[in-house]
């Protein structure tokens, strides 16, 4: 970053309902979201379930910075720098693994899956040397929510529990769809790489506005009830939890139908294990509502997306380009039901699939349009006569309303004001 650019005005940039071109834009803007957002606040980087054993590692990253995600000896999760603290070279070059040590390949250094310093070649060299202060740098602060682990680089700020805020109680709906109460992430990950800002993919996560045209395609070949959800006479709603998490709610469309795993297309009869697990796990009664309601579609800012089936993690590499990272969520104690999530997966978001493909073309062409400045404003103003507080005091708002957009762009303001 330039230290001597002046840091621009956000409130001349950032109203309400409408935002700068600019900020999708402007390098300068996401050299300054490295700072403020990827390297501060709470980042999602992985899954407990993704190195369950001791000594197991996958590398994974925050903002710009490659990550090892590893189990130490002792079952503690660390959240260690890719970068020897030798000659800066990778550490590990491996995507993922089970090993107590991990050796440089430039120079032989040594480290464990705790991150220490363990020895090095030629060890004459180093008379004297204190090992203890030579150990992988580390993410200052790591947190798990349900298995879910976050890092934040800042070593002081809001615990991960009053980041997520209300948000939480998704990540336990998720959960609470397994018969045993827990996520596992072990189908592998497909990568998306599209030529566009973050924040395109960050906000149409939780746009309901875009599907009746975007996705036409997959509802009409799919023949599925999904098209309704996203249709003008929807019931359900767009929620701004606060934070810049946000939800597209489709629990009261899924209410009206009254139907087991309507929201997942089938029936109890293609998935009698699961649906026998689940009354043995809750009960009747409450495996009935798990089962009517689903699994939620929610944004954890900045970048966990959970999307019924599919877990997304959006990561950046520059103002228009960024990565996509997505698999099928998986229940513990659910194979019939994980089968299924793998193979929709594979029709909706693989490589031929029918619905991330539109998605990724959609943001390219909107980073393309960026690029014509007009008066630069974006407008996210649809469904703002229309909002309320829920219950809970969430502003939400019909499905397709642009509730979701106004909520991140606030947040995002807040952290980007920030000194
Ligand atoms: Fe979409």
């Amino acid at each position: 970053m330039n230290m001597m650019a002046p840091t621009p005005a956000w409130g001349d940039m950032i109203l309400p309902d409408r935002v700068r071109g600019a900020l999708y834009r402007d390098p300068a803007i996401f050299e300054l979201e490295l700072e403020k957002i990827w390297y501060r606040t709470w980042v999602y980087v992985g899954h407990e379930s993704e190195i369950a054993n001791p000594h197991d590692y996958v590398l994974k990253s925050i903002g710009l910075q490659p990550i090892i995600m590893s189990r130490g000896g002792d079952g503690q999760v660390h959240l260690l720098l890719n970068r020897c603290t030798h000659r800066g070279n990778q550490v590990c070059p491996k995507e993922k693994g089970n090993s107590p040590m991990h050796t440089c390949p430039f120079h032989a250094w040594n480290f464990g899956s705790d991150g220490k310093l363990l020895g090095y070649a030629f060890p004459e060299g180093y008379e004297g040397l204190d090992k203890s202060k030579h150990g992988l740098g580390r993410v200052p602060r790591v947190a798990s929510y349900r298995g879910f682990v976050f890092g934040s680089f800042a070593s002081e700020g809001p615990s991960l529990e009053e980041h997520l805020g209300g948000a939480a109680e998704t990540i336990d709906r998720l959960c609470d769809n397994a018969p045993e109460g827990e996520i596992e992430i072990t189908a592998g990950f497909l990568k998306h790489r599209v030529k566009a800002n973050w924040k395109f993919i960050l906000e149409n996560e939780t746009d309901g506005y875009h599907p009746a045209f975007v996705h036409s395609s997959i509802f009409s070949v799919a023949d599925s009830a999904i098209g309704g959800l996203y249709g003008a006479k929807s019931t359900a709603l767009t929620r701004d939890y606060g934070n810049g998490h946000t939800e597209l709610d489709l629990r009261p469309e899924f209410r009206k139908r009254d139907a087991l795993l309507s929201w997942f297309g089938t029936t109890p009869d293609k998935l009698p294990d699961y649906v026998a697990r689940m009354n043995a796990a809750y009960g009747e009664k409450k495996a009935r509502e798990i089962m009517i309601d689903g699994t939620p579609h929610v944004m954890i800012f900045p970048n966990l997306f959970i999307a019924e089936i599919q877990m997304f993690v959006i990561q950046p590499l520059g103002v228009n380009d960024s990565v996509q990272h997505v698999t099928a969520l998986q229940f513990k104690g659910a194979p019939d039901l994980n089968r299924r999530m793998r193979q929709q997966t594979m029709g909706s978001v693989g490589p031929a699939g029918f619905l991330l493909a539109d998605d990724s073309e959609m943001y390219e062409r909107t980073q393309r349009g960026m690029e014509a400045h007009d008066t630069d404003w974006v407008f996210l103003g649809r469904g703002e006569h229309r909002e309320r507080r829920d219950e809970d005091g969430f502003l939400v708002a019909h499905a397709t309303d642009e509730v979701p957009s106004r909520g991140i762009w606030k947040h995002y303001r807040s952290l980007m004001e920030q000194p």
